[in-house]
């Protein structure tokens, strides 16, 4: 196939499905698998057919984190100096929502990377964690930062530095799950499919300003952010989408949008 560290393919015209496949290694995420899921983000960005992108693991691993084995040898001077695993943050421009389909371990950077996502959607058999301080050192992908926003201070400080793992279950109970699915082989990848499609036909327009104002929500205080969903919402004013929804909704039929 085109990658050889992830596959990604489309289940339905408007959805891409990034499959992470580096079963040997429990889908460690090296330098090459990163880059390729940035290439296959920036693919799935430009095809004006998606509307959504999921990013899914195998049953045994989402993702096991970084690669150890990668970095256990990097000086400072490099890591610092080059900016080491700064094209991670790529992942967190893209305007598209993206979907995590988690199963089994989503550990350190794994955890990082469903943190980085828009939605996740979690198996009964997932097993998160940030056991980056039994390596001697702390999450360097967001994890810090974007638990502390999403399950609180308490939760964060003990999971960081205990590094013990926690359960799709725990996940779900402090929200940084949106939901638990059930039981079965691919179940979580097939709702997050679901889940896709449906977003997908929505406006996109509207699905990419919703995307932007709730990681507002992350980054403004509450005055700005109240304000730029305003203004936002205002803009849609300007969309053909926005006139033919609410005149559907009038004449009792379905919106036909068109994205403009
Ligand atoms: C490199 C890894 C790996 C990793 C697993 N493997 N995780 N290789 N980096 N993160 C490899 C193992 O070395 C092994 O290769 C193979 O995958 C299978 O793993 P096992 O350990 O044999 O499997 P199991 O006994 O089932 O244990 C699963 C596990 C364990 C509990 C998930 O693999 C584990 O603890 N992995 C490390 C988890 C971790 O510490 N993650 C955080 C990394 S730091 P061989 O060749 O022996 O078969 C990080 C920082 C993020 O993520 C910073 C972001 C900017």
């Amino acid at each position: 196939g085109q990658y050889e560290n992830i596959i990604a393919s489309k289940p339905d015209p408007t959805i891409t499905l990034i499959t992470l496949n580096r079963p040997k290694a429990l889908n460690a995420l090296s330098s090459p698998l990163f880059h390729e899921l940035n290439s296959a983000l920036a693919a799935a960005e430009v095809d004006d057919e998606v509307g959504c992108i999921v990013l899914t693991g195998s049953e045994k691993a989402f993702a096991a984190g970084a690669d150890i084995k990668e970095m256990k040898d990097i000086k400072y001077h490099e890591a610092y100096g080059k900016d080491f695993l700064g094209h991670w943050a790529q992942l967190s421009k893209i305007r598209k929502p993206i979907i995590a389909a988690v199963s089994g371990f989503a550990l350190g950077g794994g955890c990082e990377l469903a943190l980085m996502c828009d939605i996740i959607l979690a198996s009964p058999t997932a097993k998160f964690g940030q056991p980056e301080i039994n390596l001697g050192v702390i999450p360097g992908g967001g994890g810090s930062q974007r638990l502390a926003k999403t399950i609180g201070k308490s939760r964060t400080m003990e999971l960081t530095l205990t590094g013990r793992t926690f359960s799709a279950q725990e996940a779900e109970k402090w929200g940084m799950v949106s939901r638990v699915v059930g039981e079965g082989e691919g179940e979580v990848v097939k709702e997050a499919v679901e889940m896709a499609k449906l977003i997908s036909s929505r406006g996109k327009l509207a699905v990419q300003a919703g995307k932007e104002v709730v990681n507002a929500a992350f980054e403004l205080p509450l005055g700005e952010g109240l304000r730029f969903e305003r203004r936002l919402f205002q803009s849609l004013f300007a969309t053909n989408d926005q006139k033919e929804g609410m005149a559907a909704f009038a004449e009792k039929r379905k919106p036909t949008f068109t994205h403009t």
